[in-house]
């Protein structure tokens, strides 16, 4: 699966999976696969947004950006629950679209913005947002320390910021490593550590913990889907579109189930 596109060709893809987020279809297959329905590309779960949702502990008045938002998820759900303010980025415009209408029909408590904008070069002061969130962003990229800087300019000095990615296990030898790269997300490879990527970006890390047990079972439930509604993704999406979906998730319950890939929430604050 890895290496199967090029960040252009990404992009691409995201944005035609933007078009479809108000599919009735897609939105009860994603309802099954992760309990909402925003649209949701990363495999961030309504339970891990509520655990999100406590880690930040954001209030009315407070300001989130989620960067690469896509349609929402889950930074629209966070400004709902806490009354923060929330700004979405991402590059496609089509998911940013779908996200704003949700944002407006909702009638959030805070204020909602969207902006199309690269995670490596945020258009806004520094420091000023109370928090920040990502979601499987890192690993859909090339240059993740240009992201993390940027991430690093605009949170103010007490501001957190927690972000899932999914990574090619430590340790592996080289011939595992390879594999790793085959069944993971195409960007997933780093150029170093994410300890010392953070370091370097001027992040302190708090925490990591590893969800890849949870990612499994959402993997799981979602093949399920798949398999059960192909005829249907295959009339909606195209034949060629449902089977690279279908092998991808395979791809990954194969490299979880053999221990080379893993999916982490970490928790860093500016150091
Ligand atoms: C796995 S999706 C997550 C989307 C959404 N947050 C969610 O949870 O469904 C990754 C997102 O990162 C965005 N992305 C990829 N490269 C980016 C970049 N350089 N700057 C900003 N966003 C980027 C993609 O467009 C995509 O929407």
């Amino acid at each position: 699966m890895a290496g199967d596109v090029d960040e252009k060709a990404l992009f691409e893809r995201f944005s035609n999976k933007y078009k479809l987020v108000q599919n009735d279809l897609l939105r009860q297959i994603e309802r099954s696969n992760c309990g909402s329905d925003y649209g949701a590309n990363s495999f961030t779960t309504l339970k891990q947004a509520k655990e999100l949702e406590a880690m930040l502990a954001l209030g009315a008045k407070q300001s989130l950006l989620e960067v690469g938002a896509g349609s929402g998820w889950p930074g629209l759900y966070l400004a709902k629950q806490s009354g923060c303010d929330v700004t979405l980025t991402d590059l496609p415009i089509e998911g940013l679209r779908v996200a704003k209408e949700r944002g407006d029909s909702e009638q959030l408590p805070g204020i909602c913005t969207v902006a199309v904008a690269s995670g490596s070069a945020l258009p806004f002061r520094t420091g000023a947002f109370d928090a920040i969130s990502h979601s499987d962003v890192l690993c859909c990229l090339i240059d993740k320390l240009l992201v993390l800087k940027a991430c690093r300019k605009v949170i103010n000095a007490n501001g957190k910021m927690i972000f899932s990615a999914i990574l090619i296990s430590p340790g592996l030898s080289s011939a595992d490593n390879q594999k790793a790269i085959e069944c993971g997300p195409s960007f997933m490879a780093t150029e170093d550590s994410y300890e010392n990527l953070l370091d370097v970006a001027g992040w302190k890390l708090i925490d990591r913990v590893n969800l890849s047990s949870e990612f499994f079972e959402t993997l799981q439930v979602m093949l399920g889907n798949e398999l059960d509604h192909n005829e249907a993704l295959e009339k909606l999406l195209g034949k060629d579109e449902a089977l690279r979906r279908l092998n991808r998730t395979r791809s990954y319950i194969e490299g979880l189930e053999q221990g080379f890939i893993r999916r982490e929430l970490f928790h860093v604050v500016p150091a």
